[in-house]
């Protein structure tokens, strides 16, 4: 979490910097801060709150004059919220802004630290003094020196106090790209941050000191060698950062959902069924599978569940879903027959990583579904199916969710077309009941009125309850997580049969329950399951296919989506909640974008 961004070039440093936090404000939004040098002085400017804040306090004062330095934007681990807390910090000559944690923080303090007044208690400034007692006028060999005795993760941008228009940067873990463009040396979080400026950088590797000055963005070995950068590209420029009229980002990200389904299913279709050849991806790989499991985080894992639906049910394949934070740690039965498939939109999430080098240290054969290009889920992966949502900013995820269940269909069809569980006939037809979902999308947005007007009677909720069956339950998790991580209204996700071993204790009368109906197969067993919570004085607001008959006395409020196959209904579906979410948020006064505690990219424990 944290964003970072460095800078040295002919622009003036405080406004790329302000500019670049703002773009990587979803990474953090606790605290931010900037330093910039010039020859005579570094100086520092830091707060709590966010980069709108900072932007104040450097309005209100008279700033130096640079064109180098560094700025953060924070996601508090060690140490509260405060001022002193917030990055940059400062020891002697060095100063610096850090993402990740450093975890034997405790002990370099004790062999290091002694007799040194410090004025923060994060794991960072004691970094920085380490830096520093390495430092004596060798920038390279202090960070080589430094870096041997740290553990843990971490993306450093580090200023040395005699070195004006210079950021020396080093990572282990957390992540970092760079470019260099006719404006001058960038690096940062992730590439949102540069994008306007260019579409081309490179993504620092590790064990390797990037040296941004105005004259080049340029990685150094042990030896001091120059190492040569891999370019990468992004399709997409600085207008599809912004929110472009929306409000905000969610609703923006909600509405590019058709776009986003269309760029990531097409160009992957060849005569009518999924083709993987472009990706690199062999039929070969998916011969000797005897067994899939799915490993994620948060919503990516929801997308997850509704992949094993799919898979177990085309594929006739034993499908684990897995919580990527307990798979890394536990002892998972895998070999090189079990594909283990990591889905994740940022590529960076530290337990999702963790989890990818732990099933390839078992031989199993790897593919990671990943929205953002060239980041380190994607490089590590021995396979990559990318997303194509574009970027992703508001901290709750919605193109990325119904992209990763698309590319899911995608893989599900060319699994059972090369295990032969279904016939080419078959995958043709299902490829066209996606296409048909991915129609559906606008149908749901078209409801956007009616939703609005109907999370009324949700604003004063204070616990919340999702049902569903079969892919419904799978798309209830994520609709729960959704709404409870914007609107703060406590809700969870129950299978409809299951509630009435526990949970219904807590239905009673006004209690809101969104019951998501789509699937014929079990249709009546959840009509039963609705008149049990109705029967307690539940508030259902009801999701269903148009055709489906339900009597009124079933529900408060009613929304459908239009007749599709059982197993495509979850995408239109989705988008229904993802708006539940969002005008419950609203009407409640939340910054959408910008949920309390959490964050967009989970790049530490
Ligand atoms: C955080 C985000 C979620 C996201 C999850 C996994 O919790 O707030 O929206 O689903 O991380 O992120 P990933 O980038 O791996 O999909």
């Amino acid at each position: 979490m944290c964003g970072i961004i460095g800078y040295s070039g002919r622009l003036e440093a405080k406004q790329v910097l302000v500019n670049g936090l703002e773009q990587l404000e979803y990474r953090g939004y606790d605290s931010a801060g900037i330093a910039q040098i010039t020859k005579e002085t570094i100086e520092i400017t830091k707060t709590t709150g966010n980069v709108s804040v900072l932007k104040r306090k450097l309005g209100e004062k008279e700033t130096i004059a640079s064109h180098c330095g560094i700025g953060h934007t924070r996601w508090a681990t060690h140490g509260g919220v405060t001022e002193e807390n917030a990055h940059p910090h400062q020891v002697g000559k060095v100063t610096l802004i850090h993402n990740g944690i450093i975890e034997n923080y405790k002990k370099i303090r004790e062999d290091y630290g002694k007799g040194i007044l410090f004025h923060s208690q994060t794991d960072t400034e004691i970094a920085a003094m380490l830096f520093d007692s390495f430092y004596h006028g060798n920038p390279e060999e202090a960070i080589w020196n430094t870096v041997a005795k740290l553990e843990g993760s971490y993306a450093f941008c580090i200023l040395f106090e005699d070195i004006p228009n210079t950021v020396y940067c080093i990572r282990k873990i957390s992540p970092l790209v760079a470019a260099y463009a006719k404006e001058g040396a960038f690096v940062a979080s992730d590439i949102t941050a540069l994008i306007a400026y260019t579409q081309d950088y490179f993504v620092v590797p590790e064990d390797t000191i990037l040296v941004l000055t105005d004259e080049k963005a340029e990685l150094h070995n042990r030896k001091g060698n120059i190492v040569e950068k891999e370019m990468l590209h992004v399709k997409w420029d600085f207008t599809a950062a912004q929110k472009n009229g929306y409000p905000y980002y969610m609703l923006k990200e909600i509405y590019e959902q058709p776009e986003a389904l269309w760029n990531t299913v097409a160009p992957r279709i060849k005569e009518d069924i999924p083709d993987f050849e472009e990706e690199q991806i062999p039929d070969s790989v998916f011969e000797s599978i005897k067994q899939v499991k799915i490993v994620a985080c948060g919503t990516a894992m929801h997308a997850g569940l509704i992949g094993k639906v799919l898979i177990e049910k085309r594929v006739r394949l034993s499908v684990g879903v897995e919580i990527a934070s307990e798979f890394r740690y536990a002892s998972p039965i895998i070999d090189s027959n079990t594909l283990v498939i990591v889905i994740s939109q940022s590529g960076e999430t530290i337990d999702t990583l963790a989890s990818l080098r732990l099933a390839k240290e078992l031989k199993a054969v790897t593919l990671g579904i990943v929205n953002v290009k060239g980041s380190t889920i994607a490089r590590e992966s021995d396979y990559v199916l990318y997303t194509h949502a574009g970027p992703e900013i508001a901290v709750a995820s919605t193109k990325a969710y119904t992209v990763q269940i698309a590319a899911l269909c995608l893989l599900t069809m060319r699994l059972a077309f090369v295990k032969k569980t279904l016939g080419r006939g078959e995958i043709t037809r299902d490829f066209a009941l996606l296409k048909e979902s991915m129609e559906c999308v606008k149908r749901s947005l078209l409801l956007e009125p009616q939703i609005q007007e109907m999370t009324a009677c949700l604003t004063d909720a204070r616990d919340l309850f999702f049902i569903g069956r079969g892919i419904d339950y799978a798309l209830s998790c994520e609709g729960s997580i959704k709404l409870k991580e914007i609107s703060y209204i406590h809700s969870e996700a129950y299978a409809a049969g299951e509630l009435k071993h526990g949970t219904i204790s807590l239905i009673t009368e006004g209690v809101p329950v969104i019951a998501i109906a789509t699937q014929e197969s079990v249709f009546s067993k959840m009509v039963s399951n609705i008149r049990e919570v109705k029967a307690r004085g539940a508030l259902v607001i009801l999701i269903t296919k148009e055709s489906m008959q339900v009597e009124d006395s079933i529900f408060d409020y009613h929304f459908t989506i239009p007749e599709i196959a059982d197993d495509y209904t979850p995408i239109p579906a989705a988008v229904i909640l993802q708006l539940i979410a969002y005008h419950t948020s609203l009407r409640r006064g939340l910054n959408v974008d910008q949920p309390r505690n959490l964050a967009k990219s989970v790049t530490v424990e």
